[in-house]
């Protein structure tokens, strides 16, 4: 996945020319004009870099670098703050409010792509390092340990729901989102009772209801993760249905978000080519059969065509790699 850098500059000229240094380093830039666009832009979505210029209108980057530091979601994004050539006092300002670095204006295009480099390198290390999350993903691979049927079936599912996104043209940071969300989807199931989720008989209804309030313990078990916004609506909603019939809120059609529909697909696809305690694993042919015959009432037509004309085909390949041992 690409890192993604923002400029923060109200002077277009200079964050033209910042953007055109960065040309040559591999992540993705976007610009904002001015710090209250850049907070907005950081709520939708945490960048990997923030390039912030100190002298804007209205709120101006000491501010918006105090205002990132003091907030656990974004306090561990770098953040890099443009002073003027050789101001002291623009400096020791900028490292009071938190700045991880400062370049002076007018920036060189090689000290600057040295400083993000260097920093985005850093950042990657940080997001592999979030002990919460270190936790969350050891419990998903806990409860995929508790089910050998289950064995490497959010690995599948989360390889499935990113062929499918790729195949719909999902950004960069959407696929991110994408592939943690597989990944945890399934992690409330923690919290349900080996001997239901073993069972290899039919259900009561009580134990039914049991196993139907795995996506919100999930969703309770996922919150405290920094990234949480998307994965928490993958976890709570990849079991509702294109009809309004699944749960938890039996939200119907475009009301179930993006990210959850290509997970309810990757997820019954992978489940229905994976052997079962109540059954046998169906023939890939069969399981795609069942996703045309049920688009439109289980899943989100658009998506299973999708899924069928592209993605399975990427799917079989990177599958068949990772068997052979030959990719993560
Ligand atoms: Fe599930």
């Amino acid at each position: 996945m690409r890192q993604r850098v923002l400029i923060v500059d109200d002077d277009p000229d200079h964050a033209a020319l910042l953007e055109t240094h960065l040309g040559r380093v591999d992540c993705h830039v976007d610009l904002v004009p001015s710090g209250e666009a850049a907070l907005r832009y950081v709520a939708l979505g945490a960048p990997d870099l923030i390039l912030l210029d100190v002298h804007m209108r209205e709120l101006d980057g000491f501010e918006v670098c105090s205002r990132l530091k003091a907030s656990p979601e974004t306090k561990l994004i770098p953040v890099v703050m443009v002073t003027a050539l050789n101001s002291v006092q623009d400096r020791v300002r900028a490292l009071d409010a938190g700045a991880d670095d400062f370049l002076a204006k007018p920036v060189a295009g090689v000290e600057l792509r040295a400083r993000v480099t260097s920093l985005l390198r850093l950042k990657a290390l940080y997001d592999r390092l979030d002990d919460t999350e270190r936790i969350v993903y050891a419990l998903a691979r806990a409860v995929e340990a508790k089910d050998s049927y289950t064995e490497a079936h959010t690995t599948r599912v989360a390889a499935a729901a990113v062929a499918l996104g790729r195949a719909v043209g999902l950004s960069g940071a959407e696929l991110e989102h994408l592939y943690r969300g597989a990944m945890l989807h399934d992690i409330g199931k923690i919290g349900v009772p080996d001997d239901i989720l073993l069972k290899p008989g039919e259900l009561t209804p009580d134990e039914m209801q049991r196993i139907r309030m795995h996506p919100q313990i999930g969703e309770d078990i996922a919150r405290p993760l920094r990234s949480a916004g998307d994965l928490l609506s993958i976890i709570r909603h990849h079991h509702e249905r294109y009809d309004g019939a699944g749960y938890p809120d039996h939200l119907a059609g475009a009301e179930i978000p993006l990210l959850a529909r290509i997970v309810a697909i990757a997820d019954a696809f992978d489940a229905m080519t994976s052997a079962r305690p109540y059954r046998p694993a169906r023939e890939e042919s069969e399981a795609l059969q069942i996703l045309r015959r049920e688009a439109g009432a289980q899943w989100d037509p658009a998506l299973v065509l999708a899924f069928l004309s592209k993605a399975v085909a990427d799917l079989r390949r990177e599958l068949e790699a990772v068997r052979d041992g030959r990719a993560g």
